[in-house]
């Protein structure tokens, strides 16, 4: 038993005859920004996929605060905590993006809503706490400028700062972003690491994925190397980065990946 926020071990996943993960074990302590990078291809979406419930390993564990999750569905890895954001980010366009904000927990009052509905007076104290919420979260993330606006108005960036906004609706304590400045401006992309940075220093853990080196390197306290299906250094960035088995990972591009 470790002391790590999120402990993986040994994971296995196949697609057919594909092997996306080959015993993938990593921890990530807490309070850092953790950086999974790797090739395209090497497992790293399917690794989040797994450790947030959206698939099942065909082998291996998963624990987040000693916890066993590796069985349980998103729904439930969400309320434990762990929340994430998707490769590409996808919110209603016809919405505002106070709305969109407003989406979020309404998602989580679950099996609460019909008590909610029989006290009405309680629905709209409770509508008015998560508006001051989303308020003061797009202002973190620098879009209460932009609360009434349509959130199909944003641009890419940020839109995926809306996403993270959204996700800290559910107050979580270990966040999962896939590629969270990708197709990003680096004026905009340096706002969202900075405000990572500011959110871990005020207590939240990060594992993310991102293949910008740039943001690895400010951003990242640690990193876990994947290469098909395979971790293959782990430590902090610098270091990591100029190990020659990870220059080789990525200058090889997609690695032939053994058979199931
Ligand atoms: N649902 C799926 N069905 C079949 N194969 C899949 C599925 N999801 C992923 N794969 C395969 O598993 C491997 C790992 O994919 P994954 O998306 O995890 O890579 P990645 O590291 O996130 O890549 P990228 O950096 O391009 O996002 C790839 O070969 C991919 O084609
Ligand atoms: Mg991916």
């Amino acid at each position: 038993m470790t002391d790590a926020l999120l402990s993986v071990r040994g994971i296995e996943k196949r697609f057919g005859g594909l092997v996306a993960l080959a015993g993938v074990s990593m921890e990530v302590p807490k309070g850092l920004v953790y950086g999974l990078i790797g090739p395209n291809g090497s497992g790293k979406t399917t690794l989040f996929n797994v450790v947030s419930g959206f698939m099942r390993q065909d082998a291996g564990t998963v624990a987040f605060e000693g916890r066993d999750i590796g069985r349980a569905s998103p729904h439930r890895v969400a309320r434990l905590g762990l929340c994430r954001t998707f490769q590409a980010t996808a919110c209603p366009t016809r919405m505002t993006v106070m709305e969109n904000m407003l989406l979020a927990p309404q998602d989580q009052l679950g099996e609460g809503f019909v008590n909610l509905v029989a006290r009405p007076r309680g629905v709209s104290r409770q509508e008015r706490a998560f508006r001051a919420r989303a308020r003061d979260l797009l202002a973190i993330v620098n879009l209460a400028g932009k609360a009434d606006e349509y959130a199909g108005s944003l641009s890419g960036g940020q839109k995926k700062l809306l996403a993270l906004a959204q996700i800290l609706m559910a107050d979580p304590k270990l966040i999962l972003l896939d590629e969270p400045v990708a197709g990003v401006n680096p004026v905009l992309a340096e706002e969202i690491a900075a405000v990572i940075r500011k959110l871990r220093d005020e207590g939240r853990n990060f594992l993310i994925v991102e293949h910008n080196m740039h943001f690895i390197r400010s951003s990242c306290d640690r990193i876990s190397v994947l290469d098909a299906g395979r971790i293959i250094a782990e430590g902090e960035p610098a270091e990591v980065l100029a190990r020659e088995e990870v220059l080789r990972a990525y200058l090889a591009g997609p690695a032939a990946r053994p058979a199931a």
